[in-house]
């Protein structure tokens, strides 16, 4: 074969070796090769930093590369959500998201700095959590129904604690207080880690918060559980009434924590962290701690980008009903 000749059918199959490769970008083929950081906008020890942690573990191992957890605390999670939101799309910066920080906090935040329905690529739905009502262990109430007239007669006396304007503690305790009429004095914390440990403390009268938080403490007798907010009882806390049996049938709340990526992350790179997510899912280990803490699973057809991306819209819609603009 003349040199001429051979030379080009060296650049030919050159190209023939790049086309093999065009539909999966480089960056995106020898994806992971170097750890990972996953922000939990919240402080650690709350329900999105347990959830967070535990699911990151096994992904890790899958990945094969390290899944660092980053609490980014602040403004409800919001902080560590425009962190997420403005970090490099190059997946090696995710985010555990839930319920507040992307649906609830575009109704608290007029000037939210990220929207959650087109600031972030979705990679998987990882958990559903009922959210309970809670209250000091010497509150007074005995029961849902004596916690309804405690509160309406005492409203103003009582501290309230949440996790920042627009977490799922503030927005599903403002549901509550809009069904019950009151407005107590909310009280912030940078999660609902340190929120329970006040509450532990007695330092605060009633907080409402996702079961992965809870079942340890109500299995301890350190808190008292009035009720949760989910048409059957949770099989973690059997001796927790609904708050249907408590007399308080409009009173129904369920959280979620969701892995959400930046805008413009290679497809790629969410399909591994989507596929690294759902194996995690299927762990029997992993399955078997979000069960004890009471979470739901979800089932695969809702663990796809897709879905996550349809559940994010409708939660904004549908939490826009129950909040209002806050400062
Ligand atoms: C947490 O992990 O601290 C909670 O998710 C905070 C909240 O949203 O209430």
């Amino acid at each position: 074969m003349k040199t001429f000749d051979r030379r080009i059918a060296v650049a030919a199959l050159g190209a023939f070796a790049m086309l093999g490769t065009a539909s999966v970008p480089a960056q995106a083929q020898d994806y992971p090769n170097r750890a990972i950081t996953m922000i939990v906008p919240f402080a650690a020890g709350g329900p999105t930093d347990v959830v967070a942690r535990l699911v990151g573990e096994n992904m890790a191992k899958t990945l094969g590369q390290p899944i660092i957890i980053e609490n980014v605390v602040g403004a409800g999670g919001t902080t560590g959500s425009i962190r997420a939101a403005r970090a490099a799309n190059d997946g090696y910066t995710v985010i555990m998201g839930h319920m507040g920080t992307h649906a609830a906090s575009v109704s608290t935040y007029p000037k939210l700095a990220y929207d959650p329905r087109t600031d972030f690529e979705p990679i998987a739905l990882i958990n559903g959590a009922a959210i309970v009502i809670l209250g000091r262990k010497d509150f007074p109430p005995k029961d849902l129904k004596e916690f309804v007239a405690y509160v309406k007669a005492n409203e103003t006396k009582l501290n309230q604690a949440h996790a920042g304007v627009g977490s799922v503690s503030y927005t599903t305790c403002e549901m509550l207080n809009g069904v019950l009429g009151v407005k107590p004095v909310g009280v912030p914390f940078q999660g609902t880690g340190p929120a329970m440990n006040a509450l532990v403390a007695g330092q605060v009268d009633y907080l409402c918060d996702q079961i992965t938080n809870v079942v340890p403490q109500v299995q301890g007798g350190t808190i008292k559980a009035y009720a949760v907010a989910t048409p059957e009882r949770n099989p973690s806390l059997p001796d927790t009434p609904t708050t249907t049996e408590g007399g308080l049938p409009a009173y129904q709340a369920s959280a979620w924590n969701a892995l959400f990526a930046p805008k413009g992350t290679d497809p790629a790179i969410v399909a591994k962290l989507n596929a690294a997510a759902a194996k995690a899912l299927d762990d029997e280990k992993v399955i078997a701690r979000m069960k004890e803490l009471g979470n739901d699973i979800p089932k695969p057809a809702e663990r796809t980008p897709a879905a996550l991306g349809k559940l994010v819209k409708d939660e904004v819609d549908k939490w826009a009903k129950y909040l209002k603009p806050v400062g």
